[in-house]
């Protein structure tokens, strides 16, 4: 083909608009954030995770009847079926959370009697199931792990009470609620990312809702997107020693290494989740554990270091799954769930996007410039040299 001719090629579709959306808008060059319109810090100092799930999905604030009503289906949800604990069982220490979820996810269509109900109406009921019994699967992974067996949801606790209760079975702290409570808030949604783009490939197939956050699950496990919280969390672990911390990452941009954790596609500007995140593992520091202490002197030298040698030349700043680890790591969280809650947080988004395209559903179908031959000769097997 001649240069002149050739089709533009968005690689990793950079710069390419997929729909209209009112869910998220994300501000890549000043570095905000917003949820319907209301901004991830006003949401994260005042609001709670079923709240925000509630305006995910339905576009606005809900009244306390609505929030009453709403709260009271996610909490009815919970609860999970023999046969998805038993999955969970089975695949416990084989496979990595991020495995077990997705295939506990998808297996929730074999108990849902409305899977193959595409109806606005039954895809928002199916959304909220998703949503509570993802939280349920993901801490039943961690109590599995951990050697200990199903614990039944309590519905007298706040979604993410209940998240803790089910992973340690104990009543949580007020710490570890707060934690949680942000945490869910930060990863509900992001617009058209990876994953999130991924669900819609699946779902503008018109496959059902469970398949289409399957996929992305799927999506979100890579390093380069939600995994990047636990290898960045490992990274610290590998730098051992604040002291360590100048020569680690010099050698790391040295031999060409990506520091996970920072970097993004759209922000050109600090995260602004990373700021909360980061701004609450300050606020820990006077009582946190040695770990947490030295995970925090770690990641602020590591931060530090970064900003003076690339953000401001090259644009690439902290991203939220940062600073998370050691975060998760005060709640008292295990690494290879950091992922799997990344995965239940961002399902309401991932349901709100399914439910905004489906209503002008278009399937996804991009091109490729051929590069290969045509009309080769066909040369049977023992001809072949
Ligand atoms: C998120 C990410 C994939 C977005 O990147 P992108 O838009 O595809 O851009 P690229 O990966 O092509 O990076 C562009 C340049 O910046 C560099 N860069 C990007 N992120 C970097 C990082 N975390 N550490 C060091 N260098 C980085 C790349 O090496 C590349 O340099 P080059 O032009 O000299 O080859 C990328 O920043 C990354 O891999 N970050 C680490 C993983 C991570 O934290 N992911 C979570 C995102 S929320």
């Amino acid at each position: 083909m001649v240069e002149a001719e050739k089709p533009h090629i968005s690689s990793g579709l950079e710069g390419v608009y997929i729909a209209e959306s009112s869910i998220c808008k994300v501000d890549g060059q000043n570095g905000r954030l917003y949820y319907r319109g209301y901004s991830i810090d006003v949401l994260s100092s005042n609001s709670n995770f079923a709240e925000v799930c509630y305006l995910l999905l339905n576009g606005k604030l809900p009244s306390s009847a609505e929030f009453s009503d709403f709260n009271r289906q996610l909490v009815e949800a919970r609860d999970l079926p023999e046969g998805v604990v038993n999955i969970i069982k089975e695949m416990s220490k084989k496979s990595h959370p991020m495995d077990i979820l997705r295939t506990a996810v998808s297996s929730l269509s074999a108990y849902d009697a409305e899977t193959a109900d595409q109806s606005p109406e039954a895809n928002l009921r199916k959304s909220i199931r998703i949503i509570s019994k993802m939280s349920s699967i993901v801490a039943t992974i961690g109590r599995i792990n951990a050697g200990g067996s199903y614990v039944a949801p309590d519905k007298s606790l706040s979604h993410e009470e209940n998240f803790l209760y089910m992973l340690n079975a104990k009543k949580p702290d007020k710490r570890q609620v707060d934690i949680m409570r942000d945490m869910f808030i930060i990863h509900a949604e992001h617009s058209s990312n990876a994953s999130t783009f991924g669900t819609m490939v699946a779902g503008s197939t018109l496959a059902d809702i469970y398949s289409a956050i399957t996929s992305g699950i799927s999506v979100l496990k890579g390093p380069l997107h939600g995994g990047a919280d636990e290898a960045a969390l490992r990274m610290m672990k590998a730098i051992g020693s604040p002291d360590n911390t100048e020569a680690y990452i010099d050698s790391a941009l040295a031999g060409k290494q990506k520091i996970m954790g920072f970097g993004h596609r759209v922000y050109k500007a600090y995260d602004p989740r990373a700021k909360i995140i980061k701004a609450y593992l300050e606020s820990l520091q006077l009582d946190a554990s040695a770990e947490v202490k030295t995970y925090t002197a770690i990641a602020l030298r590591s931060e530090k270091m970064m900003v003076e040698k690339l953000s401001q030349s090259h644009g690439i700043w902290p991203n939220v799954d940062f600073f998370a680890g050691p975060v998760y790591v005060a709640a008292g969280i295990p690494p290879e769930l950091f992922t799997p809650i990344f995965a239940a947080s961002r399902s309401p988004g991932w349901c709100a996007h399914m439910l905004e395209y489906w209503k002008n559903n278009k399937l996804f179908r991009p091109l490729e410039v051929y590069t290969g031959q045509l009309d080769l000769q066909y040369v049977p097997i023992e001809k072949r040299q």
